[in-house]
């Protein structure tokens, strides 16, 4: 299975309510093992979460913080796109290098990297004086 389609069937588990827009995604670490989210939104809205969030969180829960590779789907005329705090939230944990698959349930992918989602992002780096 690949990671689009692991995406693809936590996609199914989204609670959108509100937006009607079921989101899914995988991320696969570094040690190979694959982490799901979706997203999860509220009747206060703004806190719900993003699919991306999501993975990241069960990730994180599981003791591993190196993200190989990542895969977004939703029902979207085109791939996509991560909201800009879930390309931060990638960046935290994914070199520009790692690959994004972004998908519609159609069946069309593009594939990116987490660099170029997020060129010129705030890192580690802009602390060195603090
Ligand atoms: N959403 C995600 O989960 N990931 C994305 O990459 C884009 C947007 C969710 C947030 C909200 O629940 C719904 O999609 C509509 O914005």
């Amino acid at each position: 299975m690949s990671l689009v389609d692991d995406a693809r069937a936590v996609r199914e588990n989204a609670h959108a309510p509100y937006s009607n827009f079921k989101v899914g995604a995988a991320v696969r670490s570094t040690s190979g093992a694959v982490y799901l989210g979706c997203n999860v939104e509220n009747v206060a809205y703004p806190e719900g979460t993003c699919a991306e969030a999501g993975a990241i969180a069960a990730m994180v829960a599981a003791g591993e913080s190196e993200i190989a590779a990542v895969a977004v789907i939703a029902d979207s005329p085109a791939p996509v796109s991560p909201c800009g705090g879930c390309r931060q939230k990638l960046a935290e944990f994914a070199t520009g290098a790692v690959p994004v698959t972004l998908a519609t349930m159609d069946g069309t992918e593009l594939a990116t990297t987490v660099g170029d989602l997020l060129p010129g992002a705030f890192d580690q780096d802009y602390l060195s004086r603090s």
